[in-house]
C-alpha cells in the first residue's frame, strides 16, 4: 500500500509540452490510493483537456477564477483548494509559471491556489534545455527551494524542439517515487523498527483441541497500520486471527502457541526500537499434548496445567534502549493492578482496558482505555475506534520518547 493512499493531492498543470503526461500521474495517484483534484492554468487546455483529466481524477476540474459551467456566476474558491490538499504537485512547471510563484505573481487560479497553499508543494520543470540553463530559471529554482518548495529535477533526453539535453519532465512514475519517497522521509517513525504482538495465542490439548481465547487481534493489527502510517518497520507477530493487513512496511509473522509467539519475538527484539505487546497470550498451557485425540471416558476429566513464559516480562527484562509497552485487561482494581505490571515487568508505558466499560475489550470495533506512564502520568481516553486508539497510543509514545 502506498504512503500515499487517501491523501489529497492536488495536481497543477502548467502550459508545456509535457501536459500530455499529467493524464498519467493522475492515474498513477489514483492507483496509488490518493483523492486527485486537478488545477490548470489556462493554456494549458491546449495541451490536454480538462475533460480527460476530470474522468481520470473523478471530480472537477478548475481552470479559472470563476466556474465556466455555471456562466461564471460561481467562483472557484482557491484557498479551500490548497486547504483541501495535503500535497500540491506541479507538473509540469513551466519557466513562466516557475518566475511567476518565485515572485509572488498571481494571476490565474494555479498561482492564487499556490500562493494561498499551506501543505507542501512539489514542483516538476519542464522546458527546452536552454530555457532550463538560463541563469533567470536558476533563480527561479532558487527561490522556490528556498521557499521550502521541493524541486524534481528534469531528466535529460529527447525534447520536444528535437534538440537533446536537460529539461525533460520526470517521468509519472518518478515523479511519484520521489514523492512517495520524500513523504516517507519525513515520518516521525521513519528508520524505527517496531515489534507488535497481536491476537490469541492457542494451546495444544490434543491434535484436534486448543485452549484460546476470544482476542480478535484487531488492536494489534490497528497499531501495526498506525506506526506504519509514520513510517515505522513494523514486525506483526500474530496468533490465529481473521485480521488482514496490506500495508509495504509490515511483515507479518504468524505464530499458533504462546511458546512460538515468545520464540518470534525474541527473534526481532533486540533489533527492534519500539515494542508493543497487545496479544492475548495464554498464560497457561497442557502440560503435556497428547499424541491421539483423546477418547471420553469417565464423567469429569481435567488437564493438568503449567505455566507459559511471560514473553513482555522477559523483554523488561533484557531492553537496553528499547521503549517497552504492554497492556493489561483488568476488571476490578485496575489502575492498582496495571500500575502493578508497568513496575514488575518493567514498562515506559502500559495500555488499561478495563472489561467494566460498554464497548470495550473483544471482538468489538471500539475500545475505551487509560495510558499510564511510567513517570506515573494517568491519561483516561474517552470511548474511541480502535484505529483512534492506535493512533493516539502512537502519538503518546512519541510524545514520550521526544521528551
Ligand atoms: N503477556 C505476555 N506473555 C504472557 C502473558 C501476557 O507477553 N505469557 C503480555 C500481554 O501481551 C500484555 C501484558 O502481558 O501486554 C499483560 O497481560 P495480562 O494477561 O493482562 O497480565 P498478566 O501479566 O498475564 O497477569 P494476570 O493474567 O494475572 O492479570
Amino acid at each position: 500500500m502506498s504512503i500515499l493512499k487517501d491523501k489529497n493531492i492536488l495536481l497543477g498543470i502548467t502550459a508545456g509540452i509535457a501536459a500530455y503526461k499529467s493524464a498519467s500521474l493522475v492515474r498513477l495517484f489514483i492507483k496509488a490510493g490518493a483523492n486527485v483534484k486537478v488545477v490548470m492554468t489556462p493554456a494549458s487546455k491546449d495541451f490536454i483537456t480538462p475533460l480527460t483529466l476530470s474522468t481520470l481524477s473523478k471530480n472537477p476540474v478548475c481552470s479559472s477564477f470563476v466556474d465556466e459551467e455555471h456562466d461564471g456566476e460561481v467562483w472557484n474558491n482557491h484557498v479551500d483548494l490548497g486547504l483541501w490538499a495535503d500535497y500540491f504537485v506541479i507538473a509540469p512547471a513551466t519557466a513562466n509559471t516557475m518566475a511567476k510563484m518565485a515572485n509572488g505573481v498571481c494571476d490565474n487560479i494555479l498561482l492564487a491556489t499556490y500562493l494561498s497553499a499551506k501543505c507542501p508543494v512539489y514542483f516538476a520543470p519542464a522546458m527546452d534545455l536552454d530555457m532550463y540553463k538560463h541563469e533567470s530559471t536558476k533563480t527561479s529554482f532558487e527561490k522556490l527551494t528556498s521557499y521550502g518548495n521541493k524541486m524534481i529535477p528534469a531528466g535529460t533526453g529527447e525534447l520536444a524542439s528535437g534538440l537533446v539535453g536537460e529539461g525533460r519532465m520526470a517521468e509519472p512514475e518518478d515523479i511519484v517515487g520521489f514523492i512517495e519517497k520524500d513523504v516517507l522521509n519525513q515520518l516521525p517513525l521513519r528508520g524505527k523498527k517496531v515489534l507488535i504482538t497481536a491476537g490469541p495465542t492457542y494451546e495444544a490439548i490434543d491434535p484436534v483441541r486448543f485452549i484460546g481465547n476470544h482476542s480478535s487481534g484487531k488492536m494489534g493489527f490497528e497499531i501495526a497500520n498506525a506506526a506504519a502510517n509514520l513510517g515505522a518497520e513494523v514486525i506483526l507477530v500474530t496468533g490465529p486471527t481473521h485480521q488482514k493487513i496490506e500495508h509495504s512496511l509490515v511483515s507479518v509473522k504468524p505464530v499458533v502457541s504462546a511458546e512460538d509467539m515468545y520464540d518470534e519475538v525474541h527473534k526481532h527484539f533486540k533489533s527492534s526500537d519500539i515494542a508493543i505487546l497487545s496479544a492475548a497470550v495464554a498464560d497457561y498451557r497442557p502440560k503435556t499434548i497428547a499424541n491421539q485425540k483423546i477418547k471420553k471416558k469417565d464423567t469429569t476429566f481435567s488437564i493438568e496445567l503449567e505455566k507459559t513464559k511471560d514473553i513482555l516480562k522477559s523483554l523488561g527484562e533484557i531492553k537496553r534502549e528499547q521503549f517497552l509497552v504492554g497492556f493489561a485487561l483488568e476488571t476490578n482494581n485496575e489502575l492498582e493492578h496495571a500500575k502493578g505490571k508497568l513496575k514488575s515487568k518493567n514498562l515506559d508505558l502500559i495500555v488499561l482496558n478495563s472489561l467494566q466499560d460498554k464497548g470495550a475489550g473483544f471482538g468489538v470495533s471500539t475500545n475505551k482505555v487509560t495510558f499510564i506512564t511510567s513517570s506515573n502520568d494517568i491519561m483516561e481516553q474517552p470511548l474511541k475506534s480502535k484505529t483512534e486508539v492506535a493512533e493516539d497510543l502512537l502519538q503518546q509514545i512519541l510524545k514520550q520518547l521526544h521528551a
